[in-house]
């Protein structure tokens, strides 16, 4: 599923980015560039790495 349409990032790209070491919206944030653009997608964005962190 897309999360942002801007940049064209799915959750699964999302949880990637935290598999891989993210541990922070910022900081998914600043390696996918998820949210950088409209910002529309930020609420969504933020749950997915909520829900991901709390996975793991
Ligand atoms: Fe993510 Fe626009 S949809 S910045």
């Amino acid at each position: 599923m897309y999360v942002c349409l801007c940049q064209g990032i799915t959750d699964g790209q999302i949880r990637e980015a935290i598999y891989e070491g993210c541990c922070s919206y910022r900081e998914v944030r600043e390696s996918t560039g998820v949210g950088t653009q409209c910002g529309k997608c930020a609420c969504l964005a933020k749950q997915v790495v909520r829900e991901t962190l709390a996975d793991v």
